[in-house]
């Protein structure tokens, strides 16, 4: 293989630039070329895809989004679109492909693998911490720890005001970012899509934390929750409680921008030097993990068949400290 393509797609996750660096300089490292596509499949599909040389990825290892840009692509979900993009690297002598993305990506490349024999090697790119066979993906460090200050900085005037606040995190479907926030930043309460819990529950365990002599709470809600999110629960708790005054914080894309944290630098460099020398030991239909301190190579598939465990050890730590 002489020729390889990158792109990033799905939700841009602080740290996609420096995996983008990771896999442009390996590439050099090993004499290979690359070429960048923009705005994931769709650029494929277009013919957006330029040359990136080594110092093209110069001093954008500290920059949060991503310099190929990113999009979500319907027409790829189609044949034909995918047809298109096949001809297009084919015409660039592009053999194999790394896919930075979330599983939505990873299928996009499962496709290209198995329809059209074109090589490609995932990197788990996302805040979300979903994807099954890697313990953490690229991005979700620098949310977990933005979404963290904002705990902090919502606590120092709920304080002040005696008042119950409700944060909402991203998440989609998962709650690892609600959860690992909400013990960071000390919240009374951690709501999760994982685990059912009903109002009358919340509004007992608030009362519960008042006998305790508890004069504000913070509850951090995942996006994905029951309820509405945040804005629905807080409604519902307002309606059935005497917490009436309560106030809602949607932290929001605030935690997919910013520099990412030296983890996420170093997972994107670790999963990035992997993953090209997958692509070089001619492997294909995989994607790149850590589990402990160690790299992996796992069938793509897995991104979506195995769920990330989510460890409910976690949830009793909440429980025990929030009293
Ligand atoms: O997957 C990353 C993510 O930020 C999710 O947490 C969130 O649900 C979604 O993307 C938001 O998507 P968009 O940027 O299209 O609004």
């Amino acid at each position: 293989m002489k020729r390889i393509g990158v792109l990033t797609s799905g939700g841009d996750a602080p740290g996609m630039n420096a995996a983008i660096r990771a896999v442009v300089r390996t590439a050099t490292y090993h004499g290979i070329e690359v070429y960048g596509i923009e705005r994931g499949y769709k650029g494929m599909m277009e013919g957006a895809i330029r040359p990136l040389g080594p110092r093209d990825v110069s001093g954008i290892i500290s920059r949060g989004g991503t310099i190929l840009y990113t999009a979500r692509c319907l027409e790829f979900l189609e044949r034909a679109g995918r047809e298109q993009a096949a001809a297009n690297l084919e015409k660039l002598g592009i053999g194999g492909v790394v896919v930075i993305g979330g599983d939505g990506s990873y299928r996009g490349a499962e496709c290209l693998h198995a329809e059209f024999g074109i090589h490609c090697i995932g990197m788990p790119g996302t805040i979300d911490n979903d994807i099954g066979g890697t313990d953490y993906t690229i991005g979700f460090d620098t949310a977990i720890n933005t979404a963290m200050q904002a705990v902090d900085r919502i606590r120092d005037t709920a304080a002040s005001h005696d008042r119950i606040f409700f944060i909402e995190v991203m998440g989609r479907r998962s709650g690892y970012v609600a959860m690992i926030s909400g013990i960071a930043g000390g919240a009374e309460e951690i709501l999760l899509p994982e685990v059912e819990i009903s109002v009358e529950r919340l509004i007992e365990r608030l009362r519960a934390g008042e006998r305790l002599g508890k004069k504000s709470s913070i509850i951090v809600v995942a996006e994905g929750c029951e309820y509405g999110g945040a804005t629905g629960l807080a409604r519902m708790v307002s309606e059935q409680s005497e917490y009436k005054d309560n106030r809602v914080t949607v932290i929001g894309h605030l935690q997919r921008g910013g520099s990412p944290t030296a983890f996420d630098r170093v997972l994107a460099s670790r999963m990035g030097v992997r993953a090209v020398e997958a692509l070089l030991e001619g492997e294909t239909g995989k994607m790149v993990g850590i589990s402990g301190q160690n790299m992996l190579l796992r069938p793509i598939r897995e991104a979506w068949e195995l769920r990330t465990r989510f460890d409910m050890g976690l949830l009793r730590v909440a429980h025990v400290l929030g009293v």
